[in-house]
């Protein structure tokens, strides 16, 4: 089928590069400039395993090209858009047969989603050449929106005096950063929220069935539904993260090992193991927002939402707790270096969106502190941006900074070198901000381990 993927994302991008590894031709249209020449050249804007190499592929097999000039096209046809903006005249798809909208829904100061982006890329749909368009929203939205992008497609149409013949549907994604690839290719679920009667005949429907694994529960449901359960099964996985780190503080307190209580819980079939790994708290481009934004949606309609509110506080008090905790323990920040190992929010993944470190190097330079960061996955000047000092090793970190905090469950760090450690670091705290070691080992070393 020829597809378009509107917003190359995180979301956005791996769909696309799987759809054209798939056999299907599909154009990723992304507005940053930056990120587009990139792309073109066949490199990816951030780093997900496996995602370059098969963007690579996907690129030679001329199934797969990159374009900005959706959002120009207003009167022109997509094929006649197409024509214009690929060099390659031997690869034009033709006319689109669905458009899939993968831009960010970020939050706003009043605590729901922003849609200026999602609602630019419809507007940039309203072609009066080709009115029967199947746009499918991946981006995730709160309970309603589809049906307002229903309406501002009709109301555009109406505009152009043509009705709009298309169908709008609602397929959440639930990949996870770091398993991107094979989360695509092998989803635990696919959910569709739109008109069940037509969906199997309907081309999303014989797209969907081409690409999932028969094993794979395929679920149509309506559009809230759909919009709701996506946002729900966040906020549940955000709440298990804030449960055993609140149970974290407990055990610490009556000096209980905290993987072991998890692994006591987890062992219970009725709960599960995932997601119940005490430490610094919840980050991401999407945690974050959509808790947030579920418990103020929940509250503008009148439901209760102390749990949402209180699976919220937890995470700041994680990550406002660890650092005050190590910081304690080190003294005055004042001319003197902390030194981060891993940045990223976890490991697997360069996103830094809502990373716990953030909250660490606030307090400890705002105390006149300097911070020195090392994350295997991140490139320095990336990180440089955020105005710290950056290095290309976990020991030149060591080696020059006062205090060490390890904030990602990378491999290095989980199967750090401690005797290295010891010969080249000159401190003696270690803060473990996901409960990776064992204080028994470190006290031996002589190190003081804070989680
Ligand atoms: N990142 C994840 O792990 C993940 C997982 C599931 C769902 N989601 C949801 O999917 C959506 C996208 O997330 P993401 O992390 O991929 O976002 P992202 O911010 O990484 O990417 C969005 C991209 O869309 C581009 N864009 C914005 N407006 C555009 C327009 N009008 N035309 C073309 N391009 C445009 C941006 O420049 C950006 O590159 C969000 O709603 C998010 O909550 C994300």
């Amino acid at each position: 089928m020829k597809i378009a993927v509107i917003g190359m994302g995180y979301v956005g991008l791996v769909s696309a590069v799987s759809w054209a590894r798939a056999g299907h031709k599909v154009i990723g249209v992304e507005s940053n400039e930056e990120k587009l020449s990139l792309l073109k050249a066949g490199k990816t804007p951030f780093f997900e395993p496996g995602l370059e190499t098969e963007l690579k592929l996907a690129l030679e097999s001329q199934a797969l090209h990159f374009s900005k000039e959706f959002l120009t096209m207003e009167l022109m046809s997509i094929e006649s858009l197409v024509t214009n903006s690929l060099s390659n005249k031997s690869a034009i798809l033709g006319a689109v047969d669905l458009f899939f909208l993968c831009v960010g829904t970020p939050i706003l100061p009043n605590g729901l989603f922003d849609l200026t982006d999602l609602f630019e890329a419809v507007d940039s749909l309203v072609v009066p050449e080709n009115s029967s368009l199947s746009i499918i929203i991946k981006s995730t939205v709160l309970p309603g929106t589809t049906a307002q992008v229903e309406a501002r497609l009709k109301d555009g149409f109406e505009k152009l005096g043509k009705v709009f013949k298309g169908s709008v549907w609602f397929a959440p994604e639930f990949l996870s950063e770091g398993t991107a690839m094979s989360d695509t290719i092998n989803p635990s679920r696919v959910i569709i929220g739109g008109n069940s009667e037509v969906f199997k005949e309907s081309k999303l429907g014989q797209f969907i069935l081409s690409v999932t694994p028969a094993s794979t529960p395929i679920v149509i449901t309506d559009w809230a539904s759909a919009e709701l359960g996506k946002l729900a099964s966040n906020a549940m996985l955000a709440s298990r993260i804030s449960f055993i780190n609140e149970i974290g503080q407990v055990a610490d307190t009556v000096g209980a090992d905290i993987n072991l209580v998890a692994k006591i819980i987890g062992l219970d079939p009725r709960i599960g193991s995932k997601f119940l790994k005490a430490g610094v708290g919840f980050g991401g481009g999407c945690f974050p927002k959509d808790t947030t934004a579920l418990k103020n949606f929940g509250a503008m309609h009148g439901a209760s939402t102390d749990l949402l509110t209180a699976v919220i506080s937890t995470n700041e008090k994680a990550k406002l707790g660890f650092s005050e905790r190590v910081i304690k323990r080190f003294g005055e920040p004042h001319g003197k270096t902390l030194g981060i190992l891993g940045m990223a929010y976890k490991e697997g993944t360069d996103d830094i969106r809502n990373s716990p470190s953030l909250k660490i190097i606030e307090l400890f330079t705002q105390a006149g502190g300097k911070v020195v960061v090392y994350d295997p996955l991140i490139a320095r000047d990336k990180l440089e941006r955020l105005g710290v000092e950056a290095k290309a090793s976990w020991e030149e970190v060591a080696q020059m900074v006062d205090l060490i905090t390890i904030l990602t469950a990378d491999p290095q760090f989980v199967n750090l070198d401690w005797q290295k450690m010891r010969a080249i670091y000159s401190g003696t705290i270690i803060g473990d901000g996901r409960r990776l070691y064992s204080k028994k080992i470190l006290t031996k070393l002589g190190l003081n381990l804070i989680t």
